[in-house]
């Protein structure tokens, strides 16, 4: 541990509990690390010779992290050859996540844009397991096509509690949900009292832009809607300046930022 405290980069090493093959690019990983963290957070997770790349937190229990990997380039390609019992390194976590505190009580709408669904099942697990604490949860997850809908097993739960809509840009595939684009689902939602609602959207930055739209045009106001912002990120703890847009750094101050601030951050 003081050697840690010397080198915040030394990473510690996680046994892999479980692999869960989401679709052909994705995998979830669940390892052995206990982590005191909000959901929105970030670990970088590394191998030795492959590098080092943010992952954000899946989901998580009392001695039990799951990061949701996208097979992406040099580190991630790698981790997808792994087993369980291998070892990942992982060092955080980092920046700012979803003050759920803020959420309770009210009426909260997510809207995820492919992998940007990851972060937000922790997010979800956790209301479905306290539901008292919501009046009510939106779900609209958009994915480019049905082999690419990832948390599938998740999004079976959450239609038992939640409205759940997941939506494909073309359904090429056999396919019975929903067909278009995610933030076109927003105008069609049930919105009593905006002043009482909170809003998230995570996904690519197109995705966000229209759905911000969208949820302000439904009346949401702009300080009760959050985004994740992904920016290429080196030492994930406020040191490099790589992550930095204007005075902000991604990595330190966000990736989950309140879109009143968010929406002045031009890359
Ligand atoms: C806060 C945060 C959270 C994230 N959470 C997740 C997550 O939960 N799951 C997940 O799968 N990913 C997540 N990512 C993305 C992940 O960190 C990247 O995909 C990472 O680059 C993968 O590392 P790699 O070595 O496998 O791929 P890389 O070798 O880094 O390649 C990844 C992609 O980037 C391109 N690339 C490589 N170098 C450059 C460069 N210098 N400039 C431009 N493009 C380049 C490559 O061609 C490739 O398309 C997150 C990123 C951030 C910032
Ligand atoms: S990644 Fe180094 S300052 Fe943010």
């Amino acid at each position: 541990m003081e050697a840690r405290q010397e080198n915040p980069y030394l990473p510690f090493a996680a046994p892999i509990l479980d692999i869960y093959p989401e679709t052909e690019m994705e995998k979830t990983y669940r390892i052995q690390a206990r982590l005191s963290a909000n959901f929105g957070q970030f670990l970088e997770i590394s191998l030795p010779g492959y590098g080092e790349a943010p992952i954000s937190l899946s989901d998580m229990g009392e001695d039990w992290v799951d990061l949701t990997i996208r097979n992406a380039g040099r580190l991630t390609s790698r981790i997808h050859q792994l087993n369980p019992g291998d070892h990942l390194y992982w060092r955080g976590p980092y920046g700012q996540g979803f003050p759920l505190e803020n959420f309770t009580g009210g009426h909260i709408v997510i809207v995820a844009g492919g992998t940007g669904l990851a972060p937000l099942r922790g997010v979800i697990n956790h209301f479905r397991s306290n539901q008292d604490s919501v009046r009510k949860l939106d779900i609209l997850a958009g994915f480019k096509t049905p082999s690419e809908v990832v948390c599938s097993r998740d999004i079976e739960n959450w239609e038992q509690c939640f409205n759940t809509v997941v939506t494909v840009d073309d359904a090429c595939e056999p396919w019975d949900g929903c067909e278009g684009l995610v933030p076109n689902f927003i105008p069609g939602l049930d919105i009593r009292e905006p002043e009482n609602t909170r809003a998230i959207a995570v996904g690519p930055p197109v995705m966000i832009k229209y759905a911000v739209q969208e949820l302000l045009n439904k009346g949401i106001f702009q300080d009760k809607i959050w985004v994740s912002m992904e920016r290429r990120m080196h030492c994930g703890m406020g040191k490099c300046g790589h992550c930095k847009i204007e005075d902000k750094y991604v990595c330190l101050d966000g990736p989950v930022f309140n879109w009143s601030l968010a929406k002045n951050l031009k890359d």
